[in-house]
């Protein structure tokens, strides 16, 4: 990469881009040994506006080079009359669409054109102020460049009946290949009745109304982004159809529910991890998603110049039964481990730390640190401090509290946290104890964010922070009492833009 990549606050491997705004992955998409990235972005700011799609590629989801931008605002830099929100994209192998030529196999995107203008379309459809409608385009050339299907888009132009009047508040098409009915199947969002209509189709183009789902357990704000897909429950010995979408605001997480028969608990966590979208084109037991590391509540206003916003690691789901339910369980995507020190920079085992600290001294900026310990331990928490200053004024905790066994981030100071009053906060997610009675976190440290999996990757907390560049201090912190059989390994990770 000839771009320098080396700003502070510059995640070193989490995707960013060059400059300018970004929110949800769109698009996601493997094909001719290539992941796709596109990605919601104003080309002309670092605010969101203008929205097109940005496009990275990547060979192992872990090494990312910008591309060209892939769907540009239509009227961009005069008057915008189309914008290309949230979608997603499938290789059409049999040319369904048509839309393939000489041979050539289309990729077949499939997004929400949001119209801020009244107008009528080349198709003859006439189009409301602020209408939200599905529309398609296709790519000959690897998906770098694109042309609209002009002639008939917007291919769904309303929400169904009896929802019409919600035709401001119908996005994100998430569309698959769904081979026992050999059909294309997109799910999109009625967002404001937190409702989600499922349609249909044989080429791509002509869209038949399937089914409805929602509202379904949390319904406040809108449902944005969902997903339907099939997960492997306990290495295969079945699929599960799991149904997803972010919910914003009041929680940016994912919820998710999966088919009947199923005792299932599934939640995405912490605040920085909305938008997700799978990976279409990978084996069939293969199921990766990336999720947008920001918030809609201060999104616009973190303090990074002059791009705003990352992507999270990409992590493979599966379902595990774990006690007596099904969970849905996060890992990063393996490829990322070739970037990650083989030998740790730090390693250390302490039979019992007790109540107060233990040094770590110095660690990087950019480290994964393995931590387990004992839930048979006296301590009501115990923390590792990352990210901290000499004299741990600054500091973000990822931890574990026994009394209600959560794990936790707790980010109130961890650097620079005054551009949203919400910012500074804890985060928890519940976990159980694993085998022997240990507490397992996995945690990701970058120069602007943490990830935290807990367990075998049940519970995750994704958080932005905004520590100083020579904020490199750790340490553990055991409150309460004493925290039994703690090992902690600490492992540099090189930059993925090199
Ligand atoms: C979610 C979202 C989507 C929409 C896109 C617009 O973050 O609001 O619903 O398609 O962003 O940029």
């Amino acid at each position: 990469n000839a771009f320098n990549y080396d700003q502070p606050y510059r995640g070193q491997y989490h995707f960013s881009p060059k400059e300018h705004w970004m929110n949800d992955p769109n698009g996601l998409l493997y094909h001719d040994e290539t992941y796709h990235l596109f990605f919601q972005y104003n080309p002309g700011g670092i605010q969101w506006g203008n929205m097109s799609w940005g496009h990275a590629t990547s060979k192992d989801l872990t090494h990312w080079e910008e591309q060209p931008i892939a769907l540009l605002a239509r009227g961009y830099g005069g008057n915008v009359t189309e914008m290309y929100f949230s979608g997603s994209a499938v290789v059409d192998v049999d040319n369904t669409s048509g839309f393939g030529k000489d041979g050539k196999t289309p990729l077949v995107a499939m997004y929400t054109s949001y119209y801020p203008v009244a107008q009528t379309l080349p198709s003859g459809k006439y189009i409301q102020e602020n209408q939200q409608a599905q529309s398609i385009a296709y790519s000959l050339d690897q998906g770098i460049s694109w042309t609209t299907y002009d002639a008939a888009n917007p291919v769904i132009y309303q929400p169904p009946t009896p929802y019409q009047d919600q035709y401001q508040n119908f996005r994100d098409p998430f569309v698959f290949w769904h081979e026992e009915s050999r059909k294309w199947v997109v799910v999109t969002s009625l967002a404001a009745l937190h409702k989600l209509a499922i349609y249909t189709s044989e080429n791509l183009k002509d869209w038949k109304l399937a089914s409805e789902f929602g509202p379904y357990n949390a319904q406040g704000g809108v449902w944005e982004c969902p997903g339907l897909f099939q997960l492997p429950l306990d290495k295969g010995k079945s699929m599960k159809w799991v149904i997803t979408s972010g919910i914003n605001p009041g929680g940016p997480r994912a919820q998710l529910r999966v088919s009947r028969k199923c005792n299932c608990q599934l939640d995405g966590l912490g605040p920085d991890f909305y938008a997700s979208a799978g990976y279409n084109g990978l084996a069939a037991h293969d199921f990766v998603q990336i999720g947008w590391m920001n918030n809609w509540q201060y999104g616009t206003n973190i303090p990074t110049t002059p791009w705003r916003s990352a992507m999270s690691i990409p992590r493979h789901l599966s379902l595990k039964t774990i006690g007596s339910k099904a969970l849905l369980i996060q890992q990063p995507q393996e490829a990322w481990s070739s970037i990650v020190k083989k030998h740790p920079a730090y390693s250390h085992t302490y039979k019992s730390i007790p109540q107060g600290s233990v040094n770590v001294g110095t660690t990087g900026e950019t480290i994964k640190l393995d931590l387990s310990f004992s839930a048979a331990s006296t301590a009501s928490k115990f923390a590792i401090a990352v990210r901290a200053s000499a004299d741990f004024t600054e500091q973000t905790l990822v931890g574990y509290d026994f009394v209600n066994k959560e794990v936790f981030i707790d980010r109130t100071q961890s650097g620079d946290v005054s551009f949203d009053t919400t910012f500074a906060s804890v985060y928890r997610g519940p976990l159980a104890p694993g085998n022997n009675d240990m507490v397992k976190l996995t945690i990701f440290v970058d120069r602007s964010s943490v990830e935290v999996f807990g367990g075998q990757g049940e519970t995750t907390l994704t958080a932005q922070i905004f520590p100083n560049s020579d904020a490199l201090h750790a340490r553990l912190v055991s409150t309460g009492g004493a925290t039994k059989r703690v090992d902690l390994n600490v492992y540099n990770v090189a930059s993925a833009w090199i």
